[in-house]
């Protein structure tokens, strides 16, 4: 018998639930199932890059080059405790608190990858404005077929791990719920700074939304395959086909270092698109075509090593052209249309999620600014393409099997802003 199974539930798949969970209870099965070794961290914090968001170094990569988004993931949102400005004895005590992390496990895919944002909300508790090099605008709805609600919390955590235990621990330290992590004393905590008023989680990987998929959202006949990391059935996140880190950064001003972050929760129905479509159907909705006439894609898209094949295959400057001629326009084509200097100008670093029984996508993207992710929404919406056969969501990308319910905005400000930053800090 496979060890992995040998207690019945394969190990990931009890490990996505626990995290899921939460809690200590939860925790203590997981690393039941898990024992991760690992070293503590550095020391003295002054090793670890200015950029919250600077994870690429940290992560894995596969045999093309393509980096390995951490598995497990859990987003707190938070709302500050006290009214009007923060005060400098929380700010300090926040400080505290994360250095504390960050001594507990090392900055990697294997120990901890975190970061933290603020959203406008929090920043209209300051009587200055943020400075215009920040581009934060509240959020909104993006699209003429989406009626989100908005996301208002003053801060949100983002915590990823290989290793559910690990994801678990750091947010039961943060929260104040325990008083060791990995060996490391935690004096601080976020307790009395911080009310978490909502949690969120996810994962990402082969395997994981496989053995995930007995949810409200995806068909009985269990269709997601094996390799997929996330549950449409396809690859994502090609090297080519992602803003770097260095392009999603703000360059200039007091929060030069930092980035902006959109994210949105998303419901996927995949009835339709396991149970009717035809992979033909599937791969021209998700790439091009072009991509479904030449067959480019196979399996999972594991041929296609490190690009989509957008720009390869001339797919986004002919979606108007594909548009008439297939009756069909691809997401990826269609998003690929915002771009600067060749190049994405968006950072996609979304997983999947089964949260209240029901298949979701938390999206999650890293931009210099704000404006940046809504055009790319709306070459990704395609309105202009609706007419014959492409509707305003039919054959028009996977529009058709998403709906957006949440939407919200937050900046990641450069690790020495992190901790309850002022809206204008001094340069
Ligand atoms: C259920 C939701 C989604 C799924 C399953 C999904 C999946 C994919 C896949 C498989 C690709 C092609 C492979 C790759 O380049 O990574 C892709 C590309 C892309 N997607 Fe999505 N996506 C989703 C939602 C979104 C949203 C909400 C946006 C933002 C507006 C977005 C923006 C992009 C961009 C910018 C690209 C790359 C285009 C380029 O080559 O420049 N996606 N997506």
């Amino acid at each position: 018998m496979n060890p992995e199974s040998a207690r019945g539930v394969p190990r990931r798949e009890f490990v996505r639930t626990a995290v899921a969970i939460g809690g200590t209870a939860a925790l203590a099965a997981c690393l039941g199932r898990e024992e991760p070794d690992l070293p503590n961290g550095p020391a003295d914090g002054s090793s670890l890059p200015a950029r919250q968001h600077a994870w690429n170094a940290a992560l894995a990569t596969d045999d093309h080059g393509n980096v390995v988004p951490p598995a497990h993931r859990v987003l707190l949102y938070l709302s500050y405790a006290g009214e009007g400005p923060p005060t400098r004895a929380d700010r300090d005590a926040m400080e505290r608190t994360l250095r504390t992390v960050e001594r507990a496990y090392p900055r990697s895919h294997e120990g901890l990858l975190f970061s933290v944002s603020y959203s406008p909300a929090y920043f209209g508790r300051f009587e200055a404005s943020l400075p215009d090099s920040v581009d934060l605008p509240e959020p909104r709805a993006l699209s003429p077929f989406e009626t989100p609600a908005f996301d208002r919390p003053d801060a949100v955590v983002h915590l990823a791990s290989d290793y559910g235990s690990v994801v678990l621990a750091a947010e039961q330290a943060l929260l104040g719920e325990r008083d060791e992590l990995n060996g490391v004393d935690v004096a601080d905590s976020l307790r009395g700074v911080f009310e978490r008023v909502d949690r969120r989680t996810g994962f990402v990987g082969a395997g994981l939304p496989a053995g995930h998929q007995d949810v409200e959202g995806i068909p009985d006949s269990e269709p997601v395959p094996e390799a997929s990391p996330l549950f449409m059935g396809f690859q994502s996140g090609f090297t080519k086909n992602q803003a770097s880190e260095d392009a999603v950064t703000i360059p200039t001003g007091p929060f030069a270092g930092g980035t902006t972050q959109q994210l949105s929760l998303l419901r996927l129905h995949l009835e339709q698109w396991y149970g009717q479509d035809s992979r033909y159907h599937r791969v021209a909705t998700m790439f091009c075509p072009v991509h479904a006439e030449e067959g480019l894609v196979e399996g999972v898209g594991e041929n296609l090593g490190d690009t989509s094949l957008m720009e390869e295959r001339g797919c986004p400057a002919h979606t108007g052209e594909h548009a008439r001629q297939y009756g069909v326009v691809g997401h990826s084509q269609k998003s690929a249309r915002a771009r600067r200097d060749g190049s994405p100008i968006i950072l996609r670093r979304d997983f999947n999620s089964t949260d209240d029984g029901r298949a979701s996508l938390h999206f999650l993207s890293l931009q210099r600014g704000i404006g940046d992710f809504v055009a790319t929404r709306e070459a990704m919406n395609g309105t202009d393409l609706a007419s014959g056969a492409v509707g305003q969501r039919t054959n028009n990308g996977i529009l058709q099997y998403v709906t957006v319910e949440r939407r919200g905005n937050f900046l990641v400000p450069p690790r020495r802003l992190r901790s309850l930053p002022p809206a204008t800090p001094a340069d």
